[in-house]
């Protein structure tokens, strides 16, 4: 696993300036971190619970959106302690179980600090999204000085079903002028739900090859 090239312009640099590198840090972390994870499971024979990610920095522009948008000050130093998504991790994995057992490794993490998890595979929000989500903070090593607050990093956990549905619907929700609206956000509903079936089916697809002969009575 290679480290990413965080897409980073000089409208970050202007806006974060020296806080960048935490943000820049707290990211490397997991990631050096997630590597340990993946490489823990396959060494044990078990499959790679991720298909992919993605980590960003959430982009100057839309952080001064968010802040505006929720009366704080337009700052690093607020972006970085009253709002917790400005450093973002997402982890797309093949099936739902691959989500609890990454979480539950995740918890693991030694000097790891979550502040908050939300539980939208198994409460979904009324729009059908779901994902899990987690706001946590992580030890960062190599600097001179601790920093005086946690660092957040944003972590999203879904299956691809469920990432490909985010995708779609996020890029619609850009779509305003659109006249039917209550029937495309019954139908985005319709299809939520319909990959979250989907989802289980191939799960025990997946436990179908996977169980050794004599387990598979339980299943079946
Ligand atoms: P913000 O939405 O980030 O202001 O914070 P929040 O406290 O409401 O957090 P929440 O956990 O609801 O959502 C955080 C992130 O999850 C969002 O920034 C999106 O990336 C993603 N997300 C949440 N809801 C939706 C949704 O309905 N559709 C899509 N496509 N993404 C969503
Ligand atoms: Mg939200």
């Amino acid at each position: 696993m290679e480290n990413l090239p965080l897409e980073i312009t000089s409208a970050e640099r202007n806006f974060y300036g020296n806080r960048l590198i935490l943000l820049e840090g707290v990211i490397e972390e997991f990631l050096s971190c997630l590597q340990m994870i993946r490489r823990y499971q396959t060494g044990r024979g078990r499959r790679d619970p991720i298909a992919s990610f993605q980590a960003r920095i959430k982009s100057a522009e839309s952080m001064k959106a968010k802040l505006k948008r929720q009366n704080l000050p337009i700052t690093a130093d607020s972006a970085l302690q009253d709002v917790w998504d400005a450093a973002g991790v997402r982890l797309v994995c093949p099936f739902v179980q691959n989500i609890d057992q990454t979480v539950s490794l995740i918890r693991q993490i030694l000097g790891v600090q979550i502040l908050r998890e939300k539980d939208y595979i198994r409460n979904p929000k009324p729009n059908g999204y779901r994902s899990y989500h987690m706001i946590l903070s992580l030890p960062l090593r190599f600097l001179e000085k601790a920093p005086e607050r946690p660092v957040w990093l944003e972590i999203q956990l879904r299956t691809i079903a469920m990432d490909c549905w985010a995708s779609i619907e996020h890029q619609l929700k850009y779509k305003q002028d659109i006249v039917n609206q209550a029937l495309i956000v019954q139908e985005l509903k319709r299809c939520a739900d319909e990959i979250a079936s989907t989802d289980l089916s191939l799960q025990t697809i997946r436990e179908l090859i996977e169980t050794p002969p004599e387990q598979k009575g339980a299943i079946l």
